[in-house]
């Protein structure tokens, strides 16, 4: 069975929602999306549909655009366990799980950022800071999603696959001045995350978010983007599902 990884399908582009379709047949083999499907949860529903007929596991990390929130009545951490409840429904895997020697280990992140929100912290050009609706309390963001890994934060004797939708780390960003939106860093990087990804001594560990694939060892650390982006930002209009490994 091999493992491929892929990132920021934003199916609710139309062109992105026609690509996913045009994936081959992978019914022995497993696949990573690391967040940014839709924030629709129908959408959710039917690129699960679609993935799930190609491959036999699908396993998945919500990112920051399934947490936005239209409805008045609830907040995104409300939206959050929805979109999980859903995964579980339908056999979507969003815990840790073996394969042989190989664990697969999905870690909940978000960016370091401190809820209430006041003037100074709001980067009014960033979607989440309207689109996202926090509880009325204070909340460290960053180490609340890091608390949901909690049950899993432990060593492995078997290799460790990690994945998450943000980043831990500024070195896997260009430096800012070569970034459409310089401030990216500040939205991105949860240090939450990094201490996780060192505890439990990942080998391989894919990202979403940036939409800037990368494939580079970082202390010993294979990190992998391959993101499918918006279709502006893309060259060309193929999928390119990302082979990480064997995992027979
Ligand atoms: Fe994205
Ligand atoms: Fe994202």
């Amino acid at each position: 069975m091999k493992l491929y990884a892929i990132s920021d399908l934003h199916t609710d582009f139309l062109d992105n929602w026609n690509l996913i379709n045009q994936i081959g047949n992978y019914h022995q083999d497993a696949l990573i999306v690391a967040g940014d499907i839709s924030d629709n949860l129908d959408i959710i529903n039917k690129t699960f549909d679609v993935l799930q007929n190609k491959f036999k596991y699908v396993f998945y990390i919500p990112g920051n655009h399934e947490l936005w929130t239209r409805n008045e009545q609830h907040d995104s951490l409300h939206k959050l366990d929805t979109v999980i409840h859903l995964c579980r429904n339908r056999g979507v895997i969003t815990q840790p799980y073996k394969f042989k020697h190989n664990w697969i280990i999905p870690l909940f992140s978000w960016y370091n950022c401190a809820i209430p929100l006041n003037t100074k912290n709001i980067i009014g050009a960033w979607v989440d800071y309207h689109r996202c609706r926090w509880p009325l309390t204070d909340i460290d963001l960053a180490e609340y999603f890091g608390s949901l890994n909690e049950p899993y934060l432990r060593t492995y004797e078997d290799t460790v696959i990690s994945f998450s939708h943000f980043l831990p780390t500024v070195k896997l960003l260009p430096h800012p001045q070569d970034l459409k939106f310089e401030r990216l860093p500040e939205v991105s990087i949860s240090t939450v995350l990094a201490k996780q990804i060192k505890l439990i001594d990942s080998q391989i560990h894919i990202f979403g978010h940036s939409h800037i694939n990368r494939d580079v060892f970082i202390d010993n650390v294979r990190y992998i983007q391959n993101a499918l982006s918006y279709p502006r930002e893309r060259k060309q209009d193929v999928v390119n599902l990302k082979f990480v490994l064997d995992l027979d």
